[in-house]
């Protein structure tokens, strides 16, 4: 079959600027897509913080982008993907990209997303123009990239993009980007697409809803994620919307990057070691004890916590179990993260309250990230939404067994413990309740010290498990596939 030409369009893209998952994911879809033959590319934005890896170059001709009353211009960087020979490209310009936040900014309510996205879609075709590169496939994520489809199905749509499908991923409903109706103007997209049936909702333009209704096939990034957002209590008040598009609408598990997320040779820790051989384990588990000031036993169970301090993510009921399970339990603690500042507060507190047993370190340090995965006995993830979540993926990898609210992603790649079964790579709770998860924590606890056999079992289980893209990445292949016969009418065998 002929290989596909597909463009990446996305606000993060691993390792080069990360706020979450969706930077991971679209850092490791397109290895594995360019190592089946197609040829992918990235487009994403230059801000102020994004780490220039490896050798970039600026392109000689400056990028004219079609947005508001006068053309605008970026300076295009090109480089690769690490590892790979797949090109990305990001765009640079003054006015939309300079500062270092990606989504936030010194505008409160981060005012101008709405024109710094707006031109990163309308910059990204545009370099394709420029290239003479026609995709057949635009991949986006997200609300950032929801106008792209609306320009290739309105004012694009007679130019050869306009026969470029696109494959639009809802990483996380719950951000749905709002913005005033100027950005349709500044856009120079049709008044007429201000409808509701299209990219208006409440007064405002609403750009996940814009991609949601133009693009040509919708994936999210798990099956039970794909079934809830579909019911009012998931849908983030799109449910309609998405019922309307629910034929076109898949869920697949994200894969991780097993290349790069390997303890037997992932440089961040201070020592090795496979489902094999263990050894290395406990020596990352002491150098975690000690980066946190913790006491360093070898026999104590010690909870990670790696996450966005943000309500989705359920760390507020470990919070409120905190007291009783550091009162009841002989457990150590360890949680990196940032957001939420109550939270932070309260996880800072904690530290100082159970001072040995309880460490925390608020911000974000991909470094310690990995050693908390490679130094803990148990991953902590009691999320009240949970689209996909790579977090608990990693921590199965790294022998380390997540604890977890069946919601979205956990319940597609975490298998319950069932005592004195051969089964199960992690623990799982229902019930949002801190109740729930303090108990399922006991669970946890009691089985590491009570029945270290089926510890290790769970151990032995989660590490057997293959989370890598050489698995679902052929999905995303064959929805290409389908997306470009539905927008051409020609299947591209
Ligand atoms: P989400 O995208 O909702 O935050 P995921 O589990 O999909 O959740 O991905 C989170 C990614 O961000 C993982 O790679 C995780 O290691 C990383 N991460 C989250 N918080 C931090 C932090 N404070 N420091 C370093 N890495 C972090
Ligand atoms: C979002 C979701 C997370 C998912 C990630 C990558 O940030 O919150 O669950 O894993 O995107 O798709």
């Amino acid at each position: 079959m002929r290989a596909l030409k597909i463009l990446f369009v996305t606000p993060e893209v691993e390792p080069f600027v990360k706020v979450g998952g969706l930077a991971d994911m679209v850092g490791a879809l397109p290895k594995e897509l360019a190592k089946l033959g197609h040829d992918v590319r990235i487009v994403c934005p230059a801000y102020g913080s994004v780490k220039r890896v490896g050798e970039w170059r600026a392109l000689e001709t400056p990028l004219g982008v079609d947005v508001g009353p006068a053309t605008q211009w970026a300076r295009t960087w090109e480089t690769v993907l690490p590892g790979t020979r797949v090109p990305a490209y990001f765009l640079e310009n003054n006015d939309h990209f300079a500062r270092p936040e990606v989504y936030t900014g010194p505008w409160g309510a981060h005012q101008d997303n709405d024109l710094r996205f707006a031109f990163l879609c309308r910059g990204a075709l545009a370099l394709c123009q420029q290239l003479d590169w026609i995709p057949d496939v635009i991949h986006g994520h997200d609300w950032t990239t929801g106008l792209l489809p609306v320009m290739l199905n309105t004012t694009l749509k007679d130019t050869p993009l306009g026969r470029t499908a696109t494959i639009y991923t809802i990483h996380n409903l719950e951000h749905q980007g709002y913005s005033p109706s100027r950005v349709v103007e500044f856009a120079r997209l049709p008044r007429g697409e201000f409808q509701r049936d299209g990219l208006e909702a409440g007064g405002m333009v609403n750009l996940m809803k814009a991609g949601l209704y133009h693009s040509t096939k919708l994936t999210t990034v798990s099956p039970t994620y794909a079934k809830e957002i579909l019911t009012p209590d998931g849908g983030f008040g799109l449910d309609a919307a998405l019922r309307f598009r629910a034929g076109d609408l898949v869920g697949i598990v994200n894969g991780i990057d097993d290349e790069s997320w390997d303890p037997a040779h992932d440089r961040a820790l201070p020592a090795h070691y496979s489902a094999a051989d263990l050894h290395g384990k406990a020596l990352c588990k002491a150098a975690l004890q000690r980066h946190f000031h913790l006491e360093e036993n070898p026999v104590v169970p010690l909870f990670g916590v790696v996450s966005r301090l943000a309500s989705q993510k359920g760390l507020d009921l470990l919070a409120e179990a905190l007291p009783a399970v550091m009162e009841r339990m002989e457990i150590q603690l360890v949680l990196l993260g940032s957001g939420d500042v109550r939270l932070e507060n309260t996880f800072q507190w904690a530290a100082q309250a159970y001072r040995g047993r309880c460490g925390t370190q608020i911000g974000f340090d991909g470094k310690l990230a990995r050693l908390i995965q490679g130094g803990s006995d148990c991953f902590v993830m009691p999320s009240r939404s949970e689209p996909c979540g790579l977090t608990q993926m990693y921590a199965m990898r790294y022998g380390t067994l997540p604890i977890v609210r069946a919601t979205g992603g956990l319940v597609d790649t975490v298998q319950n413990f069932e005592e004195g079964q051969p089964r199960g790579t992690g623990f799982v709770f229902h019930a949002a309740t801190a109740g729930a998860l303090a108990d399922t924590l006991g669970w946890a606890c009691a089985t590491y010290y009570d029945r270290p056999q089926e510890f290790a079992g769970l151990q032995q289980r989660a590490m057997a498990q293959d989370f890598s893209w050489r698995h679902n990445a052929g999905q995303y292949v064959d929805l290409y596939r389908w997306a470009v016969e539905q927008r051409t009418g020609v299947y591209p065998a």
